[in-house]
């Protein structure tokens, strides 16, 4: 049987920028938030949740700056239920193109008990005073019923009564603890839109968590039962398990519109590049197995899978590697390769950078085109991410020198370049050469950041692979990530130290 109704459309809401920044190791410095801003913005998000002004002044700051920059898609602060919160939102999105303020209150039993100890009469005093007030600044309002998967749903369904009657434009059903099943969550958002007696005058939507690994699964469950708004992040990057991952939802929508028929306004094309950016900005690799964007969502290693693939895609293949932004074309680029190739491969990796990063980006391809054979998109990805140098550079590397074996000490030689032209070299001992060379650095900047987090990878196969090294560290308190690229891993090692240094002398400090 044919339906002939059009698809309804799904807001896609992201909230990379604000749950996901809330995961441990996930936070970024605000050049990082507005590179990811822009790139939600060309993926055609609905709304981009930026932040949660009141947290910090950096928070504020930077949904401020997001919000001033943007002008295709919303842009949302998050708030308690306080005026105090809802100013500072106010506040960052004075200059919106369209803005809106998302305020929350929890509404389950526990929470209204033990967190905000408050009785439900106060909660949903308090909701719909917080969304008048809202109301006030800003013609979109959205409020959430934390913890909504665990709440008494007729509780919910007053409390969405009287935030509609004082403005609210879109209700959120959280599933904040990632408790929920599937059908059982797709029943609660059909009870809560027949039982809501003003539901029509607002959007339904919902935000669903990972902790059973089922926060797409309910995600989609609930678009089936009628919602109109998805709250996810890339990557599914979030709080503990993390939010239901954007690239996902968005494709089991596109893939199965034959089931769920809707449609939303993603240009799915974008996905890979988008993908590929969060995971550079936050240091949090993708699992390989990772739907959608993992390294071997595409890759066919089963002889009988191979030969289907070959004689037909469509054997082992629901959707293709090009729908979500993976190029078809695999030039191989190399030592030969000009810069227009370059520039094209680019493109087509939806990579783009202006006049000066682009220069210096070809001139690094062409010094790793003569060190390897072939340069891959992963290379260039890597370059590229390397090179957009989000944080300006205080220190830079001049050159380096580690000796190392098993029976001496580790000793190193740095030489850096200092922002007003000065070289400064030290020379150290370590434990082993990663800990010599950053003994060195250590000396030079005259601090001891601790060294939180380290992580090495070979970025593709092949013994004359780059390695890549991830290093968050944190000083008085404050942390912050490094990424460094390199065909040699002690100097991607020694890169990565160097560019959370950077970070750190830049004053941009992740939580
Ligand atoms: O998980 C949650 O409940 C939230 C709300 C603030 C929407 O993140
Ligand atoms: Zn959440």
């Amino acid at each position: 049987m044919t339906n002939n109704k059009q698809p309804r459309v799904i807001d896609i809401f992201d909230t990379t920028l604000r749950d996901g920044e809330q995961a441990p190791g996930c936070s970024m410095n605000l050049q990082e938030k507005l590179e990811v801003a822009r790139r939600l913005e060309r993926l055609g998000v609905s709304v981009i949740e930026a932040g949660f002004p009141a947290s910090s002044p950096g928070d504020l700051e930077s949904v401020k700056t997001i919000a001033e920059i943007l002008k295709n898609c919303s842009v949302a602060g998050l708030c308690r239920s306080l005026e105090k919160d809802i100013d500072a939102a106010r506040a960052a999105l004075t200059k919106a193109a369209q803005p809106r303020i998302h305020v929350f209150l929890a509404t389950s039993p526990i929470h209204m008990e033990y967190k905000l100890k408050m009785l439900p009469d106060q909660v949903l005093e308090q909701a719909a005073a917080a969304v008048k007030y809202a109301k006030k600044f800003c013609s979109d309002v959205e409020f959430s019923a934390e913890d909504a998967s665990r709440s008494d749903p007729d509780f919910v369904c007053r409390v969405f009564k009287a935030v509609i009657d004082a403005g609210a434009t879109v209700v959120n059903i959280p599933d904040t603890t990632g408790y929920a099943m599937p059908e059982e969550f797709a029943q609660l958002v059909q009870y809560i839109k027949e039982h809501t007696p003003n539901s029509d005058k607002a959007k339904i939507s919902m935000h669903c968590h990972n902790d059973l690994g089922l926060a797409v699964a309910n995600s989609l469950a609930a678009v089936g039962a009628g919602a109109d708004q998805v709250e996810c992040t890339i990557n599914g990057i979030g709080e503990r398990a993390g939010n239901a991952s954007l690239e996902e939802i968005v494709m089991g929508l596109r893939v199965r519109k034959d089931y769920l028929h809707v449609d939303t306004r993603i240009d799915t094309t974008q996905i890979y590049a988008a993908s590929r950016l969060v995971s550079q900005v936050t240091g949090v690799n993708v699992q390989p197995n990772k739907a959608i964007v993992g390294e071997n969502a595409f890759a066919h290693e089963a002889g009988v899978h191979q030969h289907g693939v070959l004689v037909n895609r469509a054997t082992y293949e629901i959707m293709t590697p090009e729908s979500i932004g993976i190029p078809k074309n695999r030039m191989v680029l190399g030592k030969h390769s000009g810069r227009h190739a370059f520039e094209e491969r680019l493109k087509e990796l939806g990579l783009t950078l202006d006049e000066a990063a682009l220069e210096a980006v070809f001139t690094q391809f062409k010094m790793l085109a003569d060190k390897k054979k072939v340069v891959s998109d992963p290379d260039i990805e890597a370059l590229v991410m390397g090179a957009s140098a989000l944080t300006p550079e205080t220190y830079k590397l001049d050159r380096w020198v580690v000796n190392s074996g098993s029976t001496l000490s580790s000793t190193s030689t740095i030489r850096l370049q200092h922002k007003d032209g000065e070289f400064l070299e030290y020379v150290s001992v370590g434990h082993g050469p990663i800990d010599a060379a950053f003994k060195a650095i250590n000396q030079i900047i005259k601090k001891e950041p601790e060294l939180e987090h380290y992580d090495l990878r070979a970025i593709t196969g092949g013994e004359d692979a780059q390695g890549e090294t991830r290093v968050r560290i944190a000083w008085e308190g404050r942390r912050w990530n490094g990424r460094g690229v390199s065909t040699d891993v002690i100097e991607s090692s020694i890169k990565a130290y160097i560019a959370a240094i950077n970070a750190m002398e830049w004053e941009t400090p992740v939580k």
